[in-house]
């Protein structure tokens, strides 16, 4: 039976949310975080800065940096139980984002939510007020506990125990610290903070649609961000930045870039960590991280790798242009999301839980935005099934 509702499979061109947290311009290759381009920020802030941005809509001045700093570092270490659950995750070796999605669940234990604003309030102007003071203890600890979970869970499939967290490091830092035990260096930390500050937010991206779904029930930000992590996870979202790198290293050797990626492409693949469905130019995500990546391989990693990957990267694009001429597939994040992580020495199995590490900042900032509206997502479908059946008994069924 149709309603005469109109049918959008994904919901493409439909507005359901307005915000102030991010904006993604597909044509100009534009982001826009919180009012800052994303090179002016990404580079720039640390992660803690980029958090407080997107929770109180403008940058901390230092009493107030500090404060929050420290607020975020208390909440590091992660309930008791928490670690007895990961560690019976690792018995079974799954997955550290299965395990990620898991160990958020657990993530209200011990702490009662005291939300920031009253249901439904807009400001007089029909504006969303900004507030000033962040008060919700859970947001805190999810943003703050994240980073424990995964390595604790890391090295539990290591077969290691975990390292408590320190809260004399700064967010980037300490998850660095407790993946491996040692402190990071300078430009180690600083390829992370960009890295984390270019994925944190990125419009209304499915992940981040459910968790404002979740939280428009009146649910809580655990549940909100449990789900969220959930649908991050799927190849189509949190993407697989793995494969991109595969192909860097299957290419090993510059002079083989151009044979081996024709090759793919007159088989029918796809070259992973190009193209995308909003951006029709390069990705300025792109352009962050292959910055940042030549900065941490030049001070601190493998710079044969990083020039083998720009060979890669070069070539590829004008495969994929001759290959599908009019298409403009251009390099994506993951590329070289991919590159900076495995630089960092994170194995791949940590890439999409890394990417959950920030954008739960994000995906909290846009549960905060839609509690202010205090409106249930209820969209409708279009019934298409049949109508006026009649009831017979299990034994008569044929
Ligand atoms: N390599 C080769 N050909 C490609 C690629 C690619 N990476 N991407 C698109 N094409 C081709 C398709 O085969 C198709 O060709 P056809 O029309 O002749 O059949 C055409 O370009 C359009 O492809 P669509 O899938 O319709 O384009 P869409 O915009 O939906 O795809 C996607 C976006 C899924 C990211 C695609 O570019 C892709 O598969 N890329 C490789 C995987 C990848 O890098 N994923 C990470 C994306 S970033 C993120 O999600 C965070």
């Amino acid at each position: 039976m149709k309603n005469g509702t109109n049918f959008v499979p994904g919901l493409e061109g439909v507005v359901a949310a307005e915000t102030r947290l991010s904006h993604v311009d597909g044509l100009a290759g534009e982001l826009i975080i919180s009012g800052f381009p994303l090179v002016e920020l990404a580079a720039n802030a640390t992660f803690e800065e980029t958090v407080y941005l997107l929770w109180h809509g403008r940058l901390p001045i230092a009493a107030e940096l500090t404060t929050f700093q420290h607020k975020l570092a208390a909440y590091r270490p992660v309930p008791p139980a928490t670690l007895a659950l990961l560690k019976s995750v690792a018995a079974e070796s799954a997955p550290t984002m299965d395990a990620l999605r898991i160990g958020a669940g657990t993530l209200s234990l011990g702490i009662s939510e005291e939300r920031d604003w009253e249901i439904g309030r807009l400001g007089d102007s029909g504006n969303l007020p900004i507030s000033q003071s962040l008060n919700n203890p859970l947001a805190f600890a999810i943003v703050a506990r994240f980073p424990t979970i995964v390595a604790a869970y890391w090295r539990f499939l290591q077969g290691q125990e975990p390292i408590v967290p320190r809260t004399d490091l700064s967010h980037a830092a300490n998850y660095l610290y407790m993946l491996t035990g040692e402190e990071p260096s300078a430009a180690r930390v600083r390829g992370l903070e960009t890295y984390l500050n270019t994925v944190v937010d990125h419009g209304l991206n499915a992940s981040t649609f459910a968790a404002r779904v979740i939280i428009a029930t009146n649910s809580d930000l655990v549940s909100a961000v449990t789900g969220a992590v959930g649908a991050l996870k799927g190849p189509l979202h949190g993407g697989a930045p793995g494969p991109a790198l595969d192909t860097v290293f299957e290419i090993g050797v510059p002079e083989r870039a151009e044979p081996v990626l024709r090759a793919k492409l007159e088989a029918g693949e796809r070259l992973m960590g190009f193209g995308h469905r909003i951006y029709k130019v390069r990705d300025p995500r792109a352009e962050v991280l292959a910055a940042a990546a030549e900065q941490m391989f030049a001070a601190d990693g493998d710079m044969a790798l990083y020039e083998l990957a720009k060979e890669v990267e070069a070539t590829a694009v004008t495969l994929l242009a001759e290959h599908k001429p009019g298409r403009n597939l251009q390099t994506n994040v993951e590329f070289y999301t991919a590159l900076l992580l495995h630089g960092l020495g994170l194995a791949t199995d940590l890439f999409t839980p890394t990417f959950a590490i920030s954008r739960a900042a994000g995906w909290i900032a846009h549960c905060l935005e839609q509690q202010r509206y205090g409106r249930l997502i209820r969209p409708q479908s279009t019934y298409i099934g049949e109508t006026g059946l009649v009831w017979q008994p299990v034994g008569v069924r044929g």
